[in-house]
């Protein structure tokens, strides 16, 4: 079986890299993957927004299955080109897509389907959003209703912020169409956790409870990347909750879709706010987050592209997965500067040495990294992500960053406390949460 992933970060590596221990012995392509997919699999030089071009790859290859990493190519309509193609694609087509693409989609359907959420309003007019603001008298999150890199979320603490946010991007355009809409909503107080499950069209079955790091500092300070870190299971989100959460913030949405004509295949990701109120959805992503897919692929046991195939093909009855009780966790190692400007090329050593820091207990995930005269150098602004197994949290901590120790690069930064708070700031292990 001829399998194409797309994307180039630690989320497509791990993929690559639990998709090669299948029985069904794949060849794997990635498209266009990094160094460290380049161990797993062919790297193919396509972007991964070229729909046309992967498309044309696809047929030409004969590839059997499409696996999408990230949300582009999910939005651009990948799916509903593979469909035309007959060829399965595990991952929604461009409408149910719509949940991670436009906030107002999202949120609206959230609604009209009863989904917890914060109070909104979608504003497309710079004088009647600042007019709504001044209105409030409360600190509001602004929010562009398109992609914009992770960088279209204001949490501001006065109108004046809300309404600076507001100008740039209603009036300045500083995320172009992205930002033509937006939507203002009320500020939730809590710990965020990542909720993702498989889904397709009717079945669902969650994945356990993560939580990422998106702030680039310890404390959760300085600016929003893609994500410095994360472990999986958050004790901010226990098991005995999976139920409940799957039932408040992912079934009204799936049965909705589904009467629409729309069902949802693929990997539901809930960004939650636990709040003192009970869960609330922040967003959904259509995708595995990462850094999050990297510590639930390092505790799921079973046969991730027989569950994927399955989901693809509706039959994810027939499944049960397989997941270590063991706690995983993993540390972003990037550049200085990111998410701001930050240098490329700085060489990298220690990451046979960062594996054999806790023997099979560790994997260095690739992300910006790629492989020039036979050495690996970076790439981008989040480079690598050393994750570690652990019998619990404060293992899995230890472990990590037993083996981050091991790496070298000049010019790089990573989170000192992945993990913290779920040691220490967790409303359900002091025992209001059982
Ligand atoms: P989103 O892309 O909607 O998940 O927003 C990105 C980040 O902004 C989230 O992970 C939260 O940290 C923060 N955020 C978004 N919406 C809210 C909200 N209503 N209240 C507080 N923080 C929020
Ligand atoms: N880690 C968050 C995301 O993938 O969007």
């Amino acid at each position: 079986m001829r399998v194409l992933i797309i994307g180039s970060g630690g989320r497509e590596h791990a993929l690559a890299w639990k998709i090669n221990q299948s029985s069904l012995k794949p060849e794997v392509f990635i498209a266009p993957g990094n160094s460290g997919t380049a161990t797993e699999g062919t790297n193919v030089p396509i972007s991964e927004g070229n729909i046309a071009a992967l498309m044309a790859f696809i047929k030409e290859k004969g590839i059997d299955f499409v696996i999408p990493g990230p949300e582009l190519p999910l939005v651009q309509g990948i799916a509903d080109a593979c469909e035309e193609a007959g060829v399965p694609c595990f991952g929604p087509k461009r409408y149910a897509a719509g949940l991670e693409a436009s906030k107002s989609f999202s949120k609206t359907m959230m609604l009209e389907t009863g989904v917890p959420t914060a109070p909104f309003k979608v504003f497309t007019n710079y004088e009647k959003a600042a007019k709504y603001v001044d209105s409030c008298a409360r600190p509001l999150v602004v929010k562009a209703d398109g992609l914009a890199a992770g960088k279209g979320v204001v949490v501001a603490k006065t109108a004046d912020e809300a309404k600076a946010a507001l100008k740039a991007m209603l009036v300045d355009k500083m995320f172009g169409s992205a930002g033509s809409t937006v939507v203002v909503e009320d500020v939730l107080v809590g710990e965020e956790a990542s909720f993702l499950a498989f889904c397709d069209g009717e079945t669902v079955i969650p994945l356990p409870s993560a939580q990422d790091h998106k702030a680039v500092f310890d404390g959760d300070t300085g600016p929003n990347t893609g994500g410095m870190g994360a472990y999986s299971p958050a004790p901010v989100a226990p098991e005995h909750m999976y139920d409940e959460l799957v039932a408040l913030s992912m079934r009204p949405i799936l049965k909705e879709l589904k009467k629409r004509g729309q069902p949802f295949t693929g990997i539901l990701y809930a960004g939650l706010m636990m709040t003192e109120k009970g869960p609330q959805v922040l967003e959904y992503n259509v995708r595995f987050g990462d850094p999050e897919c990297q510590p639930l692929l390092m505790r799921l046991e079973g046969d991730l592209l027989q569950v994927m195939l399955a989901a693809a093909q509706h039959r994810l009855h027939e499944v049960t997965l397989a997941i270590s009780p063991k706690t995983a966790l993993c540390v972003v190692i990037a550049a200085k500067g990111y998410p701001g400007e930050f240098p490329k090329g700085m060489p990298i050593s220690g990451l046979e040495a960062a594996e054999a820091a806790v023997p099979g207990k560790v994997k260095v995930f690739h992300a910006g990294a790629r492989t020039e005269n036979g050495q690996v150098v970076s790439a981008g602004g989040r480079i690598l992500g050393v994750t570690a197994l652990g019998a619990d949290l404060a293992e899995a901590q230890k472990n990590a960053y037993a083996a981050a120790a091991a790496i070298r690069m000049e010019n790089m930064h990573f989170r000192r406390d992945i993990g913290s708070k779920g040691l220490t700031n967790c409303w359900a292990c002091s025992g209001k949460g059982e």
